[in-house]
């Protein structure tokens, strides 16, 4: 099994974006620890981030057929892209939602989520938690 962990916008600046809200850990260190469950599970994980729309979804477009799943951040394009869910709807590939932060406790406008309702599941609030969580839940998903 093969998964896709995909990164939006400004998650390259982890680290030292807000580390109150998102923490200290750079973006390597989290793909790392990532890396260290997809090897400990028996699996396969590539990373991928980008600060564009378009190129999010043509990595969510050619995802179909080469990953079992996705885990991803949309990162501020959850609360905004129509584009990224209908691409996730229209490849249909198994994914997990997941932020470092808990945006159902943050600003309002960070409480709608356009994607979280075509995925497995939404995993926030847990920093580097959340991907390995998601990542675990992607696999125990994907095995069934
Ligand atoms: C985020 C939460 C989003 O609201 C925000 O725009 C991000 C990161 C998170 O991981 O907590 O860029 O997805």
């Amino acid at each position: 099994m093969h998964f896709l962990v995909l990164h939006g916008p400004n998650l390259n600046l982890l680290g030292r974006r807000e580390p109150e809200v998102y923490g200290t850990l750079t973006l390597e260190e989290i793909n790392r620890s990532v890396e260290e469950l997809a090897a400990e599970l028996g699996c396969g994980v590539s990373f991928r981030q980008s600060n564009a729309e378009g190129e999010l979804i043509d990595a969510i477009q050619t995802a179909a057929g080469v990953y079992d799943g996705i885990v991803i951040n949309p990162a501020a394009y959850t609360h905004t892209s129509v584009a990224i869910r209908d691409a996730l709807a229209a490849v249909g590939v198994p994914f997990v939602e997941v932020h470092l932060s808990n945006i159902h406790r943050r600003e309002e406008f960070r409480h709608k989520s356009l994607t979280a309702g075509l995925a497995i599941g939404q995993i926030c609030g847990f920093g580097r938690d959340s991907y390995l969580l998601g990542l675990r839940a992607l696999f125990n998903h994907a095995k069934i």
